[in-house]
């Protein structure tokens, strides 16, 4: 595949932007008039492609569309994908496919798919042959240009394919239709240039380029203003966030200065490379109480000789020395990770490491993947590709030593009172309330509706592997 590293972004002209607005407008006037139309955006994988998702909805919004759940009601279906593993994939595919039966129902509806699987080219070509009553594409460099992609669509009655091609434009005041009044995504930067060997982000979400601070600390002023608690900051690697802006604002300054920000909020953010993870930003974190005591830094695997297969550009001493220092500044802190199973050559030994690396970095919580071959990556060419039922025995050993450490984690906080922000009925338990601590732990307890998108504080009576038990007191 294409590895572009030549296409710095830039951001939008005023007149692009004009004429997205332009397009939004034709196409809710070729609306009204007729009995309101409802569209539904269906995501797939990371919280890039959530926040991705809410500026899709926003824009349909704009356009005069109503938001519906359902697909089945829909006049327009919207699917966000992912390409980060095979299977995400072909899950996209598969929904996607059961589309065709709406289709023969509903000859008008509008079916597009985005994200990161068409943002390759292959993937788009396929679509585009073998579906037939998929209507556009386009990847996530032209999400921008949605209302021109679909005007087209409507007003020309034919199919669009928008390619991936040409240099990356950033265009603020998308409107955003936000899933949650009281917790936002906010993208500080969008892509990748680190082409760990694994990943096909760079590829599908071009090279790195970060948003203006301003921009950024406008658009937090107003969540804040509106009521929003929690602000979660994306980027792919939001410790090089600011690059381009010759170190006037690095990440760690864009954090303080959203602290300053007056109000009742705290502020997340991921993903954090290890390579670029600065002692500036955990000092910044610890001498700012607004940060959540969350910090999730993916060390993908423990042996050195596998890190330097994966193109990382750290070793196991300098990571766990940066959460020596973390632990050191704010012992409360709780630490995730990603963990890859099975990377081409990955030996019985060079496992061995990587649970050894969970066992004394002691996490929180794991994310942990099986590899899986992405075409066009450096590692879908290496040998030793480690066969399923190698990887499948590895994997359930990982898991197993990490859910030990989660439960010992868990268990601190036995006794102890938490500041919670309360999101609503537990899905998987519905007579408990259930919200997430600073360290993002989920907590379950007794609650009512009007606590929902407030901070309460819970004791912790029982802690569990996966989450802390509770009930809510005064302080
Ligand atoms: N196979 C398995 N896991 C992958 N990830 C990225 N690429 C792959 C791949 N090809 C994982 C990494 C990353 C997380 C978002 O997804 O662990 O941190
Ligand atoms: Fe993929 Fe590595 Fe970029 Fe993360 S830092 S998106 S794993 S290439």
């Amino acid at each position: 595949m294409e590895k572009r590293i030549d296409s710095p972004a830039r951001m939008a002209t005023p007149q692009e932007k004009q004429s997205q607005i332009e397009y939004t407008r034709k196409i809710r006037e070729m609306l009204s008039g007729t009995e309101p139309k409802k569209a539904c955006v269906v995501t797939y994988g990371c919280q890039q492609n959530e926040a991705d998702s809410e500026r899709i909805a926003g824009m349909l919004s704009a356009m005069g569309y109503e938001k519906t759940l359902s697909e089945k009601d829909a006049d327009i279906i919207v699917v966000n994908t992912c390409a980060v593993r095979d299977h995400a994939e072909q899950k996209a595919l598969s929904i996607t496919g059961g589309y065709k039966h709406l289709k023969a129902k509903k000859p008008s509806l509008i079916i597009g798919v985005c994200g990161c699987m068409v943002s390759k080219k292959e993937s788009a070509e396929r679509i585009k042959r073998s579906y037939p009553y998929i209507d556009f594409t386009f990847g996530t460099e032209k999400l921008w240009q949605m209302p021109e992609i679909l005007y087209t669509v409507m007003s020309e009655q034919k199919r669009f394919f928008c390619p991936n091609e040409g240099k990356p434009i950033t265009m603020e005041g998308i409107p955003v239709l936000r899933e949650n009044p009281y917790k936002a995504w906010v993208s500080i930067m969008y892509g990748c240039n680190n082409f760990c060997t694994y990943c096909i982000v760079p590829y599908v979400r071009g090279r790195e380029r970060s948003r203006r601070p301003e921009d950024i600390l406008k658009e937090i002023e107003a969540l804040v203003a509106d009521g929003c608690k929690e602000i979660t900051l994306l980027g792919q690697n939001v410790n090089s966030y600011g690059k381009e802006f010759g170190g006037e604002c690095d990440f760690a300054d864009l954090l303080d200065r959203i602290c300053k920000i007056e109000g009742d909020f705290i502020v997340r953010f991921m993903t954090s490379h290890p390579k670029d993870a600065s002692l500036k930003l955990i000092d910044t974190m610890a001498a700012n109480p607004k940060v959540a005591r969350q910090f999730h830094l993916p060390v993908q695997s423990g042996s050195d000789r596998i890190l330097k297969e994966m193109n990382r550009h750290y070793n196991r001493e300098t990571y766990l020395s940066l959460i020596r220092y973390m632990r050191e500044k704010m012992p409360d802190i709780a630490i995730s990770t990603d963990i890859i199973v099975g990377f081409p050559g990955e030996t019985d030994e060079d496992f061995e490491e990587t649970l050894s690396i969970v066992k004394e970095a002691r996490y929180d919580m794991m994310y942990s993947f099986i590899y899986s071959k992405r075409s066009g990556t450096p590692a879908a060419e290496m040998e030793n590709q480690v066969p399923a039922e190698v990887t499948g025995k590895r994997f359930p050993r990982l898991i197993e030593v990490q859910n030990e450490i989660s439960l010992e984690r868990n268990l601190v906080w036995e006794n102890k009172t938490l500041r919670v922000l309360v999101d609503g009925r537990s899905k998987n338990n519905p007579d408990k309330f259930s919200g997430r601590t600073d360290g993002n732990k989920i907590v379950l307890f007794d609650a009512d509706d009007s606590m929902i998108g407030k901070f309460v504080n819970v004791k912790i009576s029982k802690a569990q592997t996966f989450a802390l038990i509770g009930e809510v007191v005064a302080k």
